[in-house]
């Protein structure tokens, strides 16, 4: 597969980014299609989750990564990393200020900066600064002088709401609206917890995360989001997780294997949020039952999403919402399967523990534990697995930002595979197999010690 250690560095790199681009423009040929070009607001449509083209996208993104840390002046490169917390801030205060939805009104021609203020209330001075920040790193264009439009990855931040329904309803903004939810986190909750990051590095011992230095708070992210003012971070918070949703389906189904259940065996989706992982599960195994388990607030933003999607599956009975803290006793025994869909790397070691040991007491000799979760890896080169000279996780940074998150927010961490095995062994369960699926989640698989 790969070229020999030996290799020109540089030509290996060209080399990787000429043939695979050839690959993706046939293959986009072959389905009559055209690579978009990034000009064009983005389309969803099939070929842009295909597994092939993802793949091939992925040794491009690797390369052209590699070769800008090449050859780039070191200076410059350091220079242009420091700044990435404006990313964050520039981001954050688009969505929040509804500029995409703007802009899609506006439609191909773009808008004046001038009638963006009015529009947003916020000074054409400081807008133009923020699009020219943007702009420079591919998110919206510039059509004429101060006109601005969108472009394929800006359009990706347009909520799923009108201008008129979010003018009702403001709090409610970033309903259904995943990633503008999650930009809207990066520059709120994120960026004010790193802030707190390198101080308690530095010192663990004066707090449980990050997160309680930046908000003088003792209590966890999920408790202090329920307090009175963070009605909006909460609601953010809760549309986010649907990214999860973005996971094809098959992540969960192989992980969970349904078809050699019984009917009505019991699955149980701890930490579960709106339940959206357990929807997608239930489509695929319509003859099982199902308990999404959440704290208060998140029951409550179930009992909307289900009433929304699948009114007839809380009727039935078939999907049942209950609310339960993982910490106490876990009330349904013998489940046939309790799965965590990533919710362990929330938590420290030691919570992850309290968490998994619960699920070890109610289990029945035959149930399953499993966590989707990201599995990280370590980043020593190998020829022998990946193309030279890439890194093994082809420098997808989304992991090692979440981890970071992760840290930031609850002390929590993204774990290797060993790491999982040695959680789950202090526990009572023994991690059988780690199925990789066709997105960013594994399935952990354990059975009862
Ligand atoms: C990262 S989210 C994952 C949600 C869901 N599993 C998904 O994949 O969309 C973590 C979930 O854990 C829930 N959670 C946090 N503390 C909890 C607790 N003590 N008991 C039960 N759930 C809790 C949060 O409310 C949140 O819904």
């Amino acid at each position: 597969m790969s070229a020999k250690p030996t290799a020109n560095p540089l030509e290996s790199l060209v080399d990787i980014i000429s043939t695979q681009t050839a690959l993706l423009q046939s293959l986009y040929a072959k389905n009559s299609a055209e690579v978009p070009t990034l000009d064009a607001p983005l389309q969803f449509n099939a070929l842009e989750f295909d597994p092939e083209l993802t793949a091939v996208r992925t040794l491009i993104v690797a390369a052209a990564t590699h070769l800008i840390a090449t050859v780039q002046s070191p200076l410059q490169f350091t220079a242009n990393s420091l700044g990435g917390l404006y990313d964050n801030v520039a981001l954050g205060l688009v969505v929040d200020i509804n500029v995409p939805e703007i802009l899609k009104e506006a439609g191909d021609e773009g808008l004046h900066v001038d009638e963006l203020a009015s529009a947003t209330g916020v000074s054409s001075s400081y807008l133009a600064r923020v699009f020219r920040y943007l702009i420079t790193r591919h998110i919206f264009r510039e059509v004429s002088p101060d006109v601005f439009a969108h472009n394929r990855l800006s359009s990706l931040l347009t909520k799923t709401k009108t201008l008129k329904e979010i003018k009702e309803e403001p709090n409610a903004r970033f309903d259904d609206a995943p990633i503008a939810a999650s930009v809207y986190m990066g520059s709120t909750q994120i960026l004010n917890s790193s802030t707190a990051m390198i101080s308690f590095i530095k010192n663990p011992q004066q707090a449980s995360a990050p997160f309680n230095i930046a908000y003088k708070t003792s209590k966890t992210m999920f408790e202090w989001m329920e307090e009175p003012g963070n009605e909006l971070l909460a609601r953010v918070f809760t549309a986010a997780m649907k990214m999860n949703a973005n996971e094809p389906t098959e992540t969960y189904t192989r992980g969970i294997e349904g078809d050699a259940l019984k009917p009505n065996d019991v699955i149980v989706d701890v930490g579960g949020g709106p339940g959206s992982v357990t929807s997608a599960i239930q489509k695929a195994y319509p003859k099982l039952r199902y308990v999404v388990q959440d704290l208060d607030p998140q029951i409550a933003a179930a009992k909307r999403f289900w009433e929304e999607n699948d009114p007839e599956a809380i009727r039935t009975g078939q999907v049942q919402l209950q609310v339960h803290d993982f910490f106490k006793t876990q009330p349904i025994e013998g489940a046939a399967v309790y799965f965590l869909c990533v919710v362990i790397h929330d938590w420290s070691d030691e919570d992850s523990r309290k968490i998994l040991t619960n699920l070890r007491s109610a289990a029945g000799a035959h149930s399953k534990l499993i966590l989707f979760e990201m599995v990280t890896e370590h980043i020593i080169k190998d020829s022998a697995t990946t193309p030279y000279p890439l890194q093994p996780n082809f420098a997808n940074g989304f992991m090692t930002i979440l981890d970071l998150a992760m840290l930031s927010f609850y002390n929590g961490k993204e774990r290797t595979r060993e790491e999982y095995g040695k959680l789950g062994r202090e526990c009572g369960w023994e991690l059988k197999e780690v199925k990789s699926g066709p997105g960013k989640l594994s399935a952990l698989i354990f059975t009862p010690v």
